[in-house]
Parts: C-alpha cells; structure tokens; sequence
C-alpha cells in the first residue's frame, strides 16, 4: 500500500516539471550572480518579532529561527539575508525556509550569496515566495544544522568519566536587520548542564537565562541594533558518541537483468568527543558494561533498512566483522553492527556495510515505458544521539545505455553541492552504465527519510545488449578452449615425436 503510494507520488512528480534534469543542474547552481566584494545587505526590512531556538540535544545543533519581518523600505522587497561567520558557513547545511502563515507552501529558496571569499561575514540569501510590500509583515521560519559544533571540557578523560560538552553562540540572533523584541531558547539533552554565561536581566527578571527542565531562555530583549553579538557558552552533559561521519559514499546500483538493487556505502566516521587521558583498558571496560552501561563510547550502530533487503555484509580494513545482526522479515530489516572495540573521543573508524534488494521494490515502469527509481537520500544509521555527514557523495549505477536521466530529491537544495551524468565500466559492459552521481555536504540523520526519485530511459537496443554479451561472450569462451585444448593435444603430440 505505502510503496505504492510513494510510487504513484513519484510518477505524479514526474508529470510535473519538478524534475531535475541531472546535467544541466550544476550549471544552474553556478550561474547564480556574483556579487561585488564591498556586497552589504540593505536595512529594507526589520524583525519585529524573533524566536531563536537552539536545540543542542544531539550531536549537531539544529537551530530555528521564528521571524515576524517588516518591509521598511519604500519599494517591495523579495530577499531576506542571513548573516554567518565564514567558519559556520563551512559547517552549514540542511537550510529550509518556510512560510510560518501557510504550511502547504513550497520551501523558499535559500542560498549562500557568492561574493568576497575572503570576507568573515557571509549571507544567505532567502528568496520570498512574493515580494513583500512596503509596511507588510510575513512570519517565515528558517531551520537550518552546523556540524561540528561542539568542544569537550575537558578535552580528555578516562574511559568510565561522564562526557560533558560546549557551545557557543550569540544571545542576540544573527541579523542584518535591526529587532525590536526577541528571545533566544536553548534545548538541552538533559537538565544536567553546570555552566552557561549569566546576562542581566530587563523589567521583572533580575538575571537571565532562566532555567526551565532541560531548558535555558535568554530573553525577552527589547530593540537591538542590526550586527549585535552577546556572547553565550553553555556547558553540558553528553554521555554519548558524536558521531561524525566524513565522507560517505553510498552506491545504489540497478540491475533490470539481474531484477536486483545492490547497496554499497562506504563509511569514514569519527568520534568527535573527548580523547582518552589514558590508554584503553578492555579488563575495565568489559567490568563496566556490566554496573554502568552508560559511555560516551560508540559501540554499537543501527541500521534500519527497507523491508525486503537481504545479504547484508558489514566489513572493516581487517575483513568482515562477525559482531553484527541482520535480522530481515515481512515487517522490518535491521542490520546491527558493533565495532572490534568501542570507539573513544579522536578516533576513527572507516567501515563498509552493503546489501541487496529485489528490484520491484525500488523501481516502476511508466506508462510511457520509461523508469522511475525511488530510493532513499540516506539510509546510514539511526542513532538516538544523532549521525552528521560532512561529505557525501551518492552514486545511482544504472543499466548500461540508460539516457534522459532526471532527478529529484526533497534533501534541501542548499546541501546539493553537484550533480552529474558519468558513464561506469564495468566487467561485461560494452558501453558502460550510466551513473547519476550526486554530491551533497553538512547533512544529519534527520534527513534520513527523504527520498531520491530518479527517472530514465534504455532503449531497447541497449537492454537486449547485455544478454548479447553474455552470450557472445560464453561462445568465445568455448571457442578459446577448443583453441587451447586443440593447440595442448598438438602440443603434446609434437613433444611425444
Ligand atoms: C565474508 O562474509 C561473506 C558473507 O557473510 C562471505 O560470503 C565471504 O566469503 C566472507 N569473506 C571472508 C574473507 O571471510
Ligand atoms: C584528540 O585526538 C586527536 C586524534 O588523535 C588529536 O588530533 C587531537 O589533537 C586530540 N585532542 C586533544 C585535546 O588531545
């Protein structure tokens, strides 16, 4: 039933012009202007009103910020800026804006603006549905990730000790514009967080932040001038990995020939939290999963699958590691994987984990007789401390003189770095196989469920090629061992003379 619907979603997609064409979209991406290095938004708009809520309760920061905005200009105005330093904006990634008034509206643009490189202030450029009209206010609300965010304090420690992690940020939200009223909210993993920067307070609160559960708020603050910074560290405990994963590639290739979908991803994680002041100890640590299961080590990953996937493999660089679980039936397939050693703040751990699936469950074929593969942007682990990818790069193989290949994914634009059409040899390919391969950075496991619906094309000459080459190639080989055995048997008759 589900299946089906996302495939009758995909088709309907492919009927509207949403699609991608995979060649031309990088070409798109760089002809967005570039500005001049002296670049500096204009104050045409004011907040109003401003939420800022940081949520610090996984292993990257998710921030939100709720904006009440006002046309101050004379003239409509239809870009919005959003002003990061250089180094966040290295880090950014999965930028969403929405209209806060109607929430069946298509996301709003939102892009890095290229201009001077050197500068330590960059923008996003947020492009309103419409423009706004002089004196006119819109609530738009923009979520967005940075990746390596945090510092452990301290920066080592035994293995059994409890992790404790910092932020920094400002109490006041970046703008350009000038605010009237705002407030900054900070979400913890837990209520256990011993240090943040104390503020003084305005009208009946003495002090801010004011503390709340697992929460902070600093706030409410009356008008602030456009560019102001209040500096802010938190401190707080987080007895888990930060699991960091610095490149993945996922290669998800179709066979119609075979009716198979084989999944490949190759991993290169780290463990971003506090190193070791001391050797590991496995006698220690063996006795302590025991009394107190709880580390900040990563010893364990959890893949949940599509139902239907079989012949999970889990290697590492010593070969294939026999400490995992697949467990595969009607209802779920969950690959588990454990580590040869659980992994500690300043490690690394490169691994690779693959499977196979039938190809009805990924792929439909069009009315029109075309193809439509609808897979998974992500499928790497869910954790509940959370995954971030810094680099990824996702290779759809598909059959040999597969053309017209068009795309579309929900991932946000702004974590696309590239897309592109290649050609893959491998063995037996005469003309090798088309390969859309799509590059994206900063992306966190939230972004697990979103889907990749590819659609392309193989005429009939080059799907009947493969069989041919098959068989053709099973005669040369018949021929060159009668040529062998024929040319042996003279061999050794002429040596018996
Ligand atoms: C690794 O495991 C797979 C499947 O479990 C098996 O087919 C393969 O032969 C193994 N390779 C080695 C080197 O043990
Ligand atoms: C932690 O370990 C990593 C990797 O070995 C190293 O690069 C880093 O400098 C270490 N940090 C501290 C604070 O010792």
């Amino acid at each position: 039933m589900k299946t089906s619907a996302v495939f009758s979603a995909a088709l309907s997609l492919l009927s509207s012009l949403s699609l991608v064409s995979a060649a031309s979209s990088s070409s798109e991406s760089s002809s967005s202007t570039i500005l001049p290095s002296t670049f500096k938004p204009a104050p045409v708009f004011k907040n109003t009103n401003l939420v800022h809520i940081i949520s610090v309760e996984k292993n990257f920061v998710k921030e939100n910020i709720n904006a009440v905005i006002e046309n101050v200009a004379k003239t409509p105005q239809n870009a919005y800026y959003l002003p990061f330093t250089s180094d966040q904006i290295s880090r950014l990634g999965g930028v969403e804006v929405k209209d806060r008034k109607d929430s069946s509206a298509p996301p709003f643009v939102a892009e890095v603006v290229e201009f001077d490189k050197e500068s330590d202030v960059q923008y996003l450029r947020i492009q309103l549905a419409k423009p706004l009209a002089p004196g006119a206010q819109q609530t738009i609300g923009i979520t967005y990730y940075l990746l390596k965010a945090y510092s452990p304090l301290p920066a080592t420690m035994k293995q059994e000790e409890t992790q404790f992690l910092t932020y920094s940020f400002s109490a006041y939200a970046p703008s350009v514009y000038n605010t009237l009223k705002q407030k900054t909210e900070v979400k913890f993993p837990s209520s256990n967080f011993p240090d943040y920067t104390k503020l003084p307070g305005t009208g009946d609160i003495t002090e801010f932040p004011q503390k709340q559960g697992s929460k902070l708020t600093y706030g409410p603050f009356g008008e602030v001038a456009a560019g102001s910074v209040q500096p802010i560290t938190v401190r707080f405990e987080f007895n888990k990995p930060v699991t960091h994963v610095a490149r993945l590639e996922r290669d998800v290739e179709v066979s119609h020939w075979g009716g198979n979908v084989a999944f490949e991803e190759r991993y290169e994680l780290y463990h971003r939290g506090a190193n070791l002041s001391s050797l590991f100890n496995r006698v220690k640590w063996q006795q302590s999963q025991y009394y107190q299961p709880n580390t900040y080590a990563l010893k364990e990953l959890k893949f949940p699958l599509r139902v239907g996937s079989a012949d999970a493999y889990y290697t590492d660089v010593i070969g294939n590691v026999s400490t995992s679980r697949f467990r595969s039936n009607k209802r779920e397939a969950l690959l588990e994987i454990k580590p040869r050693y659980p992994l500690f703040g300043g490690w690394k751990y490169p691994f690779t984990i693959g499977w196979n699936s039938d190809a009805k469950n990924f792929v439909r074929t069009t009315p029109a007789g075309g193809y439509v593969l609808s897979v998974p942007f992500l499928e790497g682990p869910k954790q509940i401390e959370g995954v971030e990818y810094e680099q990824v790069e996702l290779r759809v193989i598909l059959p040999e003189g597969a053309e017209n290949v068009k795309y579309h994914t929900s991932i946000p634009s702004q974590s696309i770095t590239s897309a592109n059409v290649e050609i893959h040899k491998t063995f037996l390919d005469t003309i090798g196989r088309t390969a859309l391969i799509i590059k994206a950075r900063n992306l966190v496991d939230d972004f697990r469920d979103r889907d990749l619906v590819v659609s392309y094309e193989v005429p009939l000459a080059a799907s009947l090629r493969k069989p041919l080459v098959i068989f053709v190639s099973t005669l040369a080989v018949f021929v060159a061992v009668w040529a062998v055995g024929t040319l042996d048997l003279n061999f050794a008759s002429s040596k018996k003379k």
